[in-house]
């Protein structure tokens, strides 16, 4: 079955839908995105996510997204989506048709949803660290923004190794997040993930798991994931996923009893409340 497309307050066969080739979030990148879970046909946390996308936006300069016209694209998609288990809602929002180079154009801005299913994770993760840090001092840092080539690059060299998420250091040499997740460690039987100083998103499910679950943000050297006793990573998709195995190196235990807490935690009270304020 063919759900539709949302294009600019448009539905459309997948088929049909299309943005301009001159699409500056195509050319260069310019643009901001969110991946919300959908669960037996709802989705999880939608106000958190709007409210970051308009984050990102204004931390990138653009004009301030119409969340309200989005969630109505959101709630049009489901409503024509096969009842999935599991499923993701893709919103991208872009500066919209622009000149060849970084220049931005004067057309409008492009705001597309898309649903789909979500296959589960696998209940453990296994983790490749990367050579490449994350730049916390970069005007992009923390934004979700649909410049994720970084993370596809890197995404790819922990895959060839084995690896199912890469794991990014930033320029001091501390822990700081995955392509597409937060981290979480447990040292000395503290729970604890990396500051958002540290250049790692923002996580929605990061920010649940501190209020629901409880740890400390601290930052921590790269070579302390190594040595953790525990450590599970968090996003949209994997809510909370042990780490088994970092480069090859099986940590103690995954999961570990506190990650198995965190992991019975943030079940129950997702259950208890679909868009947690
Ligand atoms: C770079 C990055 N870090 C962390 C996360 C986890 O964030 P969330 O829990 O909001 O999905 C994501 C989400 O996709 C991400 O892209």
């Amino acid at each position: 079955m063919n759900v539709p497309v949302w294009v600019n307050g448009e539905l459309y066969d997948p088929a049909q839908a299309s943005v301009s080739v001159f699409d500056h979030g195509l050319m260069v990148g310019d643009g901001v995105f969110e991946t919300v879970k959908v669960v037996a046909g709802h989705s999880f946390a939608l106000t958190r996510h709007l409210d970051r996308l308009k984050l990102s936006a204004q931390r990138m300069d653009l004009p301030e997204p119409d969340v309200e016209a989005i969630a109505d694209g959101v709630r049009r998609c489901l409503a024509e989506a096969p009842g999935w288990p599991l499923g993701r809602i893709r919103i991208t929002y872009t500066s919209g048709p622009g000149p060849l180079g970084s220049d931005r154009g004067d057309q409008g801005t492009t705001s597309v949803v898309i649903v789909g299913e979500q296959k589960p994770f696998p209940l453990t993760a296994d983790v490749t660290v990367v050579p490449w840090p994350r730049n916390e001092r970069g005007a992009l840092s923390g934004v979700k923004s649909t410049s994720y080539g970084d993370n596809a690059k890197a995404l790819a060299y922990a895959k060839a190794r084995g690896g199912g998420e890469a794991i990014f250091g930033n320029l001091a040499g501390d822990l700081c997040e995955g392509t597409g997740s937060n981290i979480f460690i447990v040292r000395d039987g503290r729970l604890l993930t990396p500051t958002l100083a540290s250049g790692c998103l923002a996580g929605v499910t990061r920010a649940l798991v501190l209020e629901w679950c409880g740890g400390d943000e601290a930052d921590v050297p790269l070579r302390a994931l190594y040595e953790a006793e525990e450590a599970f990573l968090t996003s949209t998709t994997r809510d909370v996923q042990p780490i088994r195995l970092v480069d090859g190196q099986v940590l103690p235990a995954a999961p570990g009893p506190i990650t198995a807490k965190a992991m019975e935690v943030f079940a129950e009270r997702a259950a208890l409340d679909a868009d947690p304020r």
